[in-house]
C-alpha cells in the first residue's frame, strides 16, 4: 500500500486537484501527519484540517500523530472506522492506553518508533497494534535522508514480528521513502509506504507518473537492489 503524505502538498489550494489525482491512481493511504511543536520541533495539520481533508476526500487516513500525551487527544480528531492512526512510543508513559483508545474508535492503531528507539520498545505492546511505524528519518519535517541503520531495523522487526507468530502485522516506513530506498524497505519487509518528497511528490514528474514508477519499483524490488 502506499501513502502519499499530505505534509508535502506545498500549494492547499491545489489540495483538492492533488487529491483527485491521488484517487485517480488509486492511492490505498493518505498519510496525514500531525505535529504540535512539542513532540517534534514543528507545527502540521491541526484537528480542522484533518475533519476538512475528510470532507475533500475518500481515501482513508493514515493519520501519523507526532504529539506529547497522544491519549490524551484521540477525541479531537474524531477518528473514523478504518483509519490509521500511528502514536509516538517516545510521547507518552501511556502507550498501551493509547492504542487501546485508538482501537475503540474501530480504527487501525499503529506505534511510530524514531530511529533510535528499540525495538524491544514494542514487546508488550504487540497484540495491541496492527502494524508499526518504522520512521526512517527523524520526524518533524518533510526532504530529509534516510537514516542508514533504518533498514536493518525494518529486516530485525519482520524478524520479531515472525518469531512472536505476528507475521500478519503491518510496517510502515516513513521518511526519504525515495524510487530507490523503496524497494531495498520492500526487502526488508515493509508493506506501507509514505510517500513524500522523494518519491510521488518529486520535483520530476506528474503525480500519476510518479505514483507509476513508484509501484514498479516496489514490484520489481529484486531488480532495484
Ligand atoms: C516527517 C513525516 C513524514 C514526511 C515524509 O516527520 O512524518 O511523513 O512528510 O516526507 P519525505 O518523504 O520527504 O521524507
Ligand atoms: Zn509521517
Amino acid at each position: 500500500m502506499i501513502s502519499p503524505s499530505v505534509m508535502c502538498i506545498s500549494e492547499w489550494q491545489g489540495a483538492k486537484e492533488i487529491l483527485c489525482e491521488l484517487e485517480k491512481n488509486h492511492t490505498d493511504l493518505l498519510h496525514t501527519d500531525v505535529m504540535d511543536g512539542a513532540f517534534v520541533p514543528n507545527l502540521m495539520l491541526g484537528t480542522e484540517s484533518i475533519k476538512h481533508l475528510r470532507k475533500i476526500t475518500s481515501i482513508p487516513l493514515d493519520i501519523h500523530m507526532m504529539v506529547e500525551h497522544p491519549e490524551d487527544k484521540l477525541s479531537w480528531f474524531d477518528i473514523q472506522p478504518g483509519e490509521y492512526v500511528s502514536v509516538h512510543v517516545e510521547s507518552t508513559r501511556h502507550l498501551q492506553k493509547a492504542l487501546a483508545g485508538i482501537r475503540e474508535y474501530g480504527a487501525h492503531p499503529m506505534a511510530a518508533l524514531n530511529p533510535a528507539t528499540p525495538l524491544c520498545s514494542l514487546e508488550d505492546v504487540l497484540e495491541d497494534v496492527d502494524g508499526v511505524v518504522v520512521m526512517t528519518v527523524n520526524p518533524g519535517f518533510a526532504g530529509q535522508k534516510l537514516v542508514p541503520q533504518t533498514l536493518d531495523k525494518i529486516s530485525r522487526l519482520r524478524k520479531m514480528l515472525a518469531d512472536a507468530g505476528m507475521k500478519d502485522k503491518l510496517i510502515e516506513v516513513d521518511g526519504n521513502v525515495s524510487f530507490v530506498n523503496a524497494p531495498k524497505m520492500r526487502r526488508a519487509g515493509a508493506d506501507i509506504f509514505v510517500c513524500g518528497t522523494s518519491s510521488v511528490f518529486g520535483r520530476e514528474g506528474t503525480i500519476q507518473e510518479n505514483i507509476a514508477h513508484f509501484r514498479e519499483a516496489l514490484q520489481n524490488f529484486e531488480a532495484y537492489c
